[in-house]
């Protein structure tokens, strides 16, 4: 708290040359997840967004928001047109390697600096008509997923699971954006959308005023978000970690989540 923008502010210093010359940090993201980063007419709100503004205020920096594709958000680190990646991103070894789901090397790799927590969000109807309880409650049924996401990854691998234990297979549908594979969920054309547990839990609530979803959490297997750096920019990387750092301990991270109920 109290820092102060541009060159006077506490951890300016630890930015690379580039970044302070900017001014700005360009900041990757899909902005269809509420309430961790989405839309609010023009602007790009939410979680990822106010943690942000709040390492901006030790860096002396903005960070600016675009959005885009989540499957294409990594690809633009190594052309340097964003600087960084934060949408929510689960920190992965395939991530940090740069391989696809197939473990082809496809990118250059990134570093992560974890920032959040989530686990496993399963999205039904509102009623849970089908009785999901679990991943293993899906099998044989119509699943909808976020293109590239580890949802997609675990959706595959929870369906490999479902036919080793003698199970019909899992019918994944894979969609650019989350909100589309929610859309196919209360249209009835799958049981339920995997997505992130803070995600899952703000639809189930705001949704169609709390009407449409419910939320299933599947705490077994937490994961932690991380805002993606190009692996060459250790510089950039290491003052956002001085930030994150910095805003843990002085409560401004906490408010953030808290402002959104994802604390
Ligand atoms: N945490 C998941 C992943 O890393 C899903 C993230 C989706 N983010 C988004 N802004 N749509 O794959």
């Amino acid at each position: 708290g109290g820092a102060t923008a541009g060159s006077a502010a506490p951890l300016f210093s630890k930015l690379p040359a580039k970044i302070q010359k900017a001014g700005v940090i360009k900041v990757g993201t899909d902005a269809t997840y509420a309430p961790m980063e989405f839309k609010e007419g023009a602007n790009i709100v939410g979680v990822d967004p106010d943690v942000a503004a709040a390492m901006g205020k030790q860096l002396g920096v903005k960070f600016e928001f675009t959005s885009g594709t989540f499957d294409t958000l990594l690809g633009a680190l190594p052309t340097g047109r964003t600087d960084i990646v934060m949408s929510s991103m689960t920190d992965t070894k395939a991530r940090q390697e740069g391989l696809d789901d197939k473990g082809k090397k496809t990118g250059t790799g990134v570093d992560f600096v974890d920032y959040f927590s989530a686990s496993t969000g399963i999205l039904v109807k509102k009623g849970n008509p089908q009785g999901i309880k679990s991943l293993d409650d899906l099998c044989g049924k119509k699943l909808a997923v976020q293109r590239g996401t580890t949802y997609e990854q675990a959706a595959k691998d929870q369906s490999a699971k479902c036919e080793k234990d003698g199970k019909a297979k899992i019918a994944i549908e894979a969609f650019p954006t989350d909100a589309e594979a929610q859309t196919r969920v209360k249209a009835g054309g799958a049981v339920a959308d995997l997505n992130d547990s803070p995600v899952a839990a703000y639809i189930a609530k705001t949704a169609g005023g709390g009407n449409d979803f419910e939320a299933i959490a599947n705490k077994s297997d937490a994961g932690l978000f991380g805002i993606a750096v190009d692996k060459k920019n250790t510089e950039l990387r290491d003052a956002l970690k001085a930030a994150l750092d910095a805003i843990i301990k002085d409560g401004t991270y906490k408010a953030a989540l808290d402002k959104w109920g994802a604390g």
